[in-house]
């Protein structure tokens, strides 16, 4: 039977199980986190909440590097929200949501529904401000990256591909990422959260290049 109060407590239970073995940035407090925000949007927006938390808890089960293909996640998601008798109708709209809220490159089309702009403001906070910072470092140190080195140039990137496989270092995917969040956020709300985030980071950045130096 599909009971509202306790869904969004299986939700937690299934992607607690699902990301458990996850390193790349995409962990349970991560999914823990970007809930948390979408609600906050959620209140202020007039979203419905329950949509946006449940997109929010689950849109990262379906990454394609934690599954053999995005369709696969997908369905594994799509399999969950029936076997929990989700209405057909919450069902696609959620799955619509996490199908198009991935960031790549920046150059998706924008978010359809109201709630769909609060998961993805939601998610892009996640990115910035101190945890931003925490994940950027977390995520380079993973991948064998420098923190920062003075000789390596920002880039552009044209595909998601391009951006997922070059070989920058952590202080650069400021620039070519996390800089560029605040002004993608869809909500007011969001933007009012991104842009206390993004002050910080640009504190920190300017800290950093003193403390390189030596001052
Ligand atoms: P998403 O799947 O939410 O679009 P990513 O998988 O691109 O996010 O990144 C997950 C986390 O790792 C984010 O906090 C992101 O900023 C960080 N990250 C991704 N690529 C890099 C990189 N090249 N250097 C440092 N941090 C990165
Ligand atoms: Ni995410």
């Amino acid at each position: 039977m599909y009971e509202a109060s306790d869904i969004i407590n299986r939700a937690e239970q299934f992607v607690k199980e699902q990301l458990q073995h996850d390193s790349s940035g995409h962990d349970w407090w991560h999914a823990y986190r970007v809930k948390q925000a979408a609600a906050t949007i959620a209140e202020r927006e007039g979203a419905d909440l329950q949509t946006c938390i449940l997109a929010a808890l689950l849109h990262d089960v379906a990454d394609p590097k934690l599954n053999p293909s995005k369709e696969e996640g997908l369905r594994k998601v799509e399999n969950w929200l029936e076997v929990e008798g989700v209405p057909a109708e919450a069902k696609d709209h959620i799955l619509e949501i996490i199908a198009t809220m991935s960031y790549s490159g920046g150059n998706r089309p924008p978010m359809q529904t109201l709630e769909g702009r609060v998961v993805q403001d939601a998610d892009r906070l996640d990115a910035i401000g101190a945890i931003g910072i925490g994940r950027a470092f977390a995520y380079g140190g993973s991948r064998g990256r420098l923190m920062y080195d003075p000789g390596v140039s920002v880039r552009e990137f044209q595909s998601e591909e391009e951006y997922r496989s070059h070989q920058g270092t952590t202080i650069h995917h400021f620039d070519e990422k996390l800089l560029k969040l605040k002004d993608l956020m869809n909500t007011e709300s969001g933007r009012e959260l991104a842009e206390e985030r993004h002050q910080f980071m640009l504190e920190f950045l300017d800290r950093f290049h003193k403390e390189w130096e030596g001052k």
